[in-house]
């Protein structure tokens, strides 16, 4: 039962659950002065996906505070590459070329929102 196979097995599954769980990697602050950027400096996350992300100004479009770090980078690296089709999101990342988010910028706005909390992933009864 303790062959170094299992052993080797079990702490595959561990490392697993701790970088799934881990401390998101971008630098929340940069994250958020980038989140809440106005339209004239490029971006303008904050005028749709309000407070912090707790909020949005219509049931189209999601809460985004408490999300998972790594679910939020994906989520805005396919809207930038154009595998996940949104034209308000797409535009917003810079599909086209114009105020693209850089990797580093996605995984500042990943961290700072994963940090806040939210009810995304918090399930009630
Ligand atoms: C004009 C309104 C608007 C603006 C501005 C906007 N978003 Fe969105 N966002 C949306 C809508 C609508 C969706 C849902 C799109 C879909 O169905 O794929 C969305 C989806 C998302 C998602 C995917 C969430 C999920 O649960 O899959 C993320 C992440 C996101 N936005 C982050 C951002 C960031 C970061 C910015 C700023 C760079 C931004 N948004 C700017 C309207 C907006």
């Amino acid at each position: 039962m303790t062959s170094p196979k299992f052993l080797a097995l079990l702490g595959l599954l561990f490392a697993g659950t701790a970088m799934a769980v881990g401390a998101p990697k971008g630098d929340a602050a940069a994250g958020k002065a980038k989140f809440e950027a106005t339209p004239q400096d490029g971006q303008a996350c904050a005028s749709c996906h309000l407070e912090a992300g707790t909020k949005s100004i219509d049931n189209n479009t999601p809460l985004l505070a408490g999300q998972y770090a790594d679910y939020l980078e994906k989520s805005l690296k396919d809207y930038r590459s154009g595998a996940r089709v949104n034209v308000l999101m797409n535009a917003q990342v810079g599909v086209d070329g114009t105020n693209k988010l850089t990797d580093a910028d996605i995984a500042n706005i990943a961290a700072y929102l994963a940090l806040q909390p939210g009810t995304v992933h918090i399930y009630k009864q």
